[in-house]
């Protein structure tokens, strides 16, 4: 038997698919976020990280091996809460996001740091320059073929023996999801290898994975990982 939908829906479906198509990862993203940005996050989420425990918790193992003053690079650094607030408190921190919506946000609630309205595989910035550099729930939205060659970028950008602490991929999964957190047009990307790829692509790019950690989430999760560039 051959089951008939409404024409009208057949279109909408129609049009929905051939806008994903078209429209590349990277703009889905920064149009998702521009969005979603106060779904995501609202003000009220300051440098201790309100209602977000973990946060402050993974911010207590990064900070203490950091000096004073060190400059930090925060990827994906969204509104700039928490993160970037709670650096700025004892580093030089620059932020950087691909969403007009999030930088604006983020320039206002954190006034001691510098953000930067960019795709985060395509800034420049000299060798060793950052003693850490910290991308959380972000570089799960880099297109996966990507993501291999920004460690290697965020690997040069490391001084000998900086930190990388991220939010990376657990299972393996690239797809978009239409109306995420609820907001209508909002729709997301993802993209993301398992863990044992980052762990491998880690390596081939002469990171020490010092640690990993599933960080669970609805039916699934995460892995947050800490990584060392070798001492000179
Ligand atoms: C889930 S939010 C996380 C924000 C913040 N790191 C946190 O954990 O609260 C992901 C952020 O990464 C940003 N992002 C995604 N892809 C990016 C890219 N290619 N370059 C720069 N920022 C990107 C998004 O705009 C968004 O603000």
């Amino acid at each position: 038997m051959v089951s008939v939908i409404p024409v009208h829906l057949y279109l909408a479906e129609v049009l929905v698919r051939q806008a994903a198509k078209t429209m590349n990862p990277k703009d889905i993203v920064r149009d998702g976020y521009d969005r979603v940005s106060y779904a995501y996050r609202g003000d009220e989420a300051g440098a201790d990280g309100a209602g977000l425990p973990q946060y402050t918790q993974w911010m207590s193992e990064l900070m203490p091996l950091l000096p004073g003053g060190a400059p930090v690079l925060e990827l994906g650094c969204g509104c700039g809460l928490p993160v970037a607030k709670r650096l700025a408190e004892r580093f030089s921190v620059i932020g950087v996001d691909i969403s007009p919506v999030q930088v604006g946000r983020a320039q206002i609630a954190v006034p001691d740091a510098r953000f930067l309205c960019a795709d985060m595989t395509k800034l420049v910035f000299p060798a060793q320059t950052f003693a850490a550099v910290v991308s959380l729930y972000a570089l799960i939205h880099v297109p996966l073929e990507e993501q291999k060659g920004l460690f290697a970028d965020i690997h040069r950008w490391l001084r000998p023996g900086g930190y990388f602490m991220a939010t990376v991929g657990h299972r393996a999964w690239t797809g978009t999801e239409d109306d995420w957190l609820g907001v209508e047009g909002g729709t997301m990307y993802w993209s993301h290898a398992d863990v044992a790829t980052y762990q491998t692509w880690l390596s081939q790019t002469g990171f020490a994975v010092c640690w990993t950690r599933f960080i669970p989430e609805g039916d699934g999760g995460h892995t947050l990982l800490l990584a060392q560039s070798a001492l000179a």
